[in-house]
């Protein structure tokens, strides 16, 4: 299986999976509307232009490539844009999405992976966040991911469709190669915030709460190199198509960071002290999210390679000589 459709692979996420298939052989083509993704961020592979909510475009590009499984990136992905326009979120991530999903059965295509998100569990009631912890999302963003892995549930039911369900925890980092990496607009990853606060292309960065019940008061996230996902999406897809069956990952590295701890190493790895503003907290942040990867190192030999410095690192490297 080569003819990878990878939807929204002008993006963030997306666009590194993109590179990876290629260098391990895969033929991805990149379908994207390029409403919040970057046309330069698509290197050597072809770029259908077409939305998602277009079942003409939709089959006319799986025709004309032979694809034979869709890698799915595209949605909206803002937790507080999703609770003053929900209608938005609803409709691009989950109508849309249906849509794909009708065109692959209607062409015969049975397998698509999924970028679903840690915010589908919403408040943690265990330390770590396994497979098995209860979905119980907070927001508009957390349920449209969900309620695509219920869809999906019930098309591989019916339809015999397989899919694999990725949660990936706080994705970051860029490539080494410092040719593609983070660019949302607007960026509300801290990751980026704290490296433009370093670049003097911000006046600070600003820190939501303090007074959690972490040991320094900030919250704690579980930080994964993009590459690391880009790993683990290629490991899924092979064996999804090898054991013909559904799967499901939580995808983190398992250990959490908190706020200012991640502060303070981007202050040394740059060189930069950037200020910081501390403000009141934001509503619907948990004070701690962090993983359990133990199914994906056991099922899938996944074990993320890059730490938060190696995260850092390539994160300041993008931010520094940016194309995009
Ligand atoms: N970035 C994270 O930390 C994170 C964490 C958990 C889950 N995710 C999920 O991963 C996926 C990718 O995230 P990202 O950070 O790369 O986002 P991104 O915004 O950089 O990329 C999304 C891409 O999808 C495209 N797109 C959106 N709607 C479309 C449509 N209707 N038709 C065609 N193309 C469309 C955009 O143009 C963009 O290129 C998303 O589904 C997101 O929910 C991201």
């Amino acid at each position: 299986m080569k003819n990878i459709l990878v939807v929204g692979g002008a993006g963030y996420i997306g666009s590194h999976v993109v590179k990876m298939l290629k260098a391990q052989g895969y033929n991805p083509v990149v379908y994207d509307n390029l409403s919040k993704g970057h046309p330069q961020a698509v290197q050597d592979v072809i770029l259908e232009e077409g939305d998602l909510g277009d079942k003409t475009r939709l089959a006319e590009v799986f025709q004309k490539h032979h694809i034979e499984a869709v890698m799915h990136f595209a949605a909206f992905i803002e937790v507080g844009e999703s609770v003053k326009e929900p209608s938005k979120y609803y409709h691009n991530n989950v109508s849309s999405v249906l849509n794909l999903l009708d065109c692959m059965v209607e062409h015969q295509i049975f397998y698509f992976v999924f970028s679903s998100t840690a915010a589908t569990f919403g408040e943690p009631i265990h330390p770590k966040i396994s497979e098995t912890h209860p979905q119980n999302p907070i927001n508009p963003y957390g349920n449209t991911k969900l309620m695509v892995e219920k869809i999906l549930e019930d098309f591989d039911h019916a339809y015999g469709l397989k899919s694999v369900a990725l949660r990936y925890f706080n994705a970051s980092g860029a490539d080494e190669s410092g040719q593609i990496g983070e660019s949302h607009t607007p960026e509300t990853h801290l990751i980026p915030l704290v490296l433009q606060a370093a670049a003097g292309k911000r006046e600070s960065i600003k820190v939501f709460g303090n007074d959690y019940p972490t040991p320094d008061g900030t919250c704690v996230r579980d930080y994964v190199h993009v590459n690391d996902l880009a790993r683990a999406h290629i490991l899924a897809l092979e064996k999804m198509e090898k054991e013909n069956k559904s799967l499901r990952y939580n995808l983190g590295s398992g250990s959490g960071f908190s706020v200012a701890e991640l502060i303070n190493q981007a202050k040394a790895i740059t060189g930069i002290d950037f200020k910081v503003e501390y403000q009141a907290r934001r509503a619907g942040d948990p004070a701690v999210l962090v993983a359990d990867p133990a199914k994906a190192q056991a099922e899938l030999g996944w074990t993320p390679q890059y730490d938060l410095k190696q995260i850092i690192a390539t994160a300041w490297n993008w931010e520094k000589n940016r194309r995009f």
